[in-house]
C-alpha cells in the first residue's frame, strides 16, 4: 500500500515512537523519524520511506533544522506526533531545580516548540494533524511521588485542549492518546528518581511505587504497545476522529473511577493502595 502522505515523529530512538515510525513505513507513509542520537541507529535506516533527522525537543535550534529538513525532503507532512516524553519520579521536596525545569522541557515545552515550528506550514498547506502523546497520568493522578509528571502531561493535555479552538478555524486537528503504561520501551530505566539519602520522609513511599512499577511488567500487566500503534495510526488515517483516546485497561479503569465518584473519595482510594 503507498500514499503521499508524510508523518513527522519525535523520540523515535525506542518504544512507542520507533513502533510508530515502522507502522506508518508498513502502511507506506514517508516517516520523518526524529530522534536525539541518529548517528546511533540501525533499525529504521532499513526503510526506504523513513528518513532520519537529529532532534533534541528541547534545543530550538534543532527543532528548526529538522522541521526545515523534514519538509525540504519530503515536501509536505501532513502529521505531526509529539512522543518524545521521560518521567521525573521522587518527593518534589528532594528534586534537583534542574530536574523539574528538565521535566517540563520535555514533556511540555519540547511539543510547544514542534507545533509553534510547523504551524506556518500547516497554515500554508491549509491544514495538518498534531497528535500528542499523553498518559492517563495527564488526566488523573495515579502514582505517588509522580507530580512532576503529572504537572507536564496536565500540561501538555491543557496546550492540546487550548488549541483546538485558535487551530480549528485553519482546519489544523488536535488529538490526545493517553496510554496507561505498555511494554517494549525505556520508559522506567530513563526515569530520573529524586533522592536524598539524607532526608528518609519518603522513603517507605518510594519502595512502594517503585516495587510497584517492578511487579508490573514482571506481570505483563503492561498494554500492548501496538494498541496504542493502532489508535495513533487511526487518528492518522481518519479512521477515528477521537480528540482523545485512552489506550488499556489500566487507564480506562482509573479514568472510570475518577469520574464516577468525589474526587476526595478518588484520592483517598489511590493512597490506600500505598499505605
Ligand atoms: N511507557 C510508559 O509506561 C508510558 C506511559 C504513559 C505515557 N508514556 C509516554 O509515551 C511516550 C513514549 O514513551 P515510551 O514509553 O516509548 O518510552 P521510551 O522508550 O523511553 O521513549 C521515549 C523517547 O523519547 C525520547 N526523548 C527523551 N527526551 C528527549 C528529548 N529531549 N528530545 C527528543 N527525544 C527525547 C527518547 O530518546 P533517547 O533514546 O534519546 O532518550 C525516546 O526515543 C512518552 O511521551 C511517554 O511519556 C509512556
Amino acid at each position: 500500500m503507498t500514499t503521499n502522505k508524510t508523518v513527522f515523529i519525535t523520540g523515535t530512538s525506542t518504544g512507542l515512537g520507533k513502533l510508530t515510525a515502522k507502522h506508518f513505513a508498513k502502511l507506506g507513509w514517508n516517516v520523518a523519524a526524529t530522534m536525539r542520537t541518529p548517528e546511533k541507529e540501525t533499525e529504521l535506516t532499513a526503510y526506504e520511506n523513513i528518513k532520519l533527522f537529529k532532534l533534541d525537543v528541547t534545543k530550538l535550534a534543532e527543532v528548526n533544522a529538522a522541521v526545515d529538513g523534514a519538509i525540504a525532503a519530503f515536501g509536505k507532512i501532513d502529521v505531526v506526533v509529539n512522543n518524545a516524553g521521560m518521567g521525573v519520579y521522587g518527593a518534589l521536596e528532594l528534586a534537583e531545580e534542574e530536574t523539574i525545569d528538565w521535566q517540563f522541557a520535555v514533556n511540555a515545552r519540547g511539543p510547544i516548540n514542534v507545533i509553534r515550528k510547523f504551524l506556518p506550514h500547516f497554515r500554508a498547506n491549509g491544514g495538518g494533524m498534531f497528535i500528542n502523546i499523553s498518559s492517563f497520568m495527564g488526566v488523573t493522578t495515579a502514582v505517588p511521588l509522580g507530580s512532576l509528571y503529572n504537572m507536564s502531561k496536565f500540561a501538555l493535555e491543557g496546550l492540546t485542549e487550548g488549541l483546538y479552538y485558535e487551530l480549528k478555524p485553519l482546519n489544523i486537528e488536535l488529538r490526545l492518546i493517553e496510554q496507561g503504561g505498555s511494554s517494549g520501551n525505556n520508559f522506567l530505566n530513563n526515569i530520573r528518581w529524586s533522592k536524598d539519602d539524607n532526608i528518609t520522609a519518603y522513603d517507605g513511599l518510594m519502595n512502594k511505587v517503585t516495587g510497584m512499577m517492578a511487579s508490573r511488567s514482571d506481570e505483563g500487566s503492561l498494554d500492548d504497545p501496538q494498541t496504542i500503534v493502532d489508535a495513533i495510526a487511526a487518528q492518522a488515517t481518519g479512521a477515528s476522529r477521537q480528540f482523545r483516546t485512552v489506550v488499556g485497561e489500566a487507564g480506562n479503569n482509573l479514568l472510570a473511577l475518577r469520574s464516577s465518584v468525589p474526587i476526595e473519595e478518588y484520592l483517598e482510594t489511590i493512597a490506600k493502595g500505598y499505605e
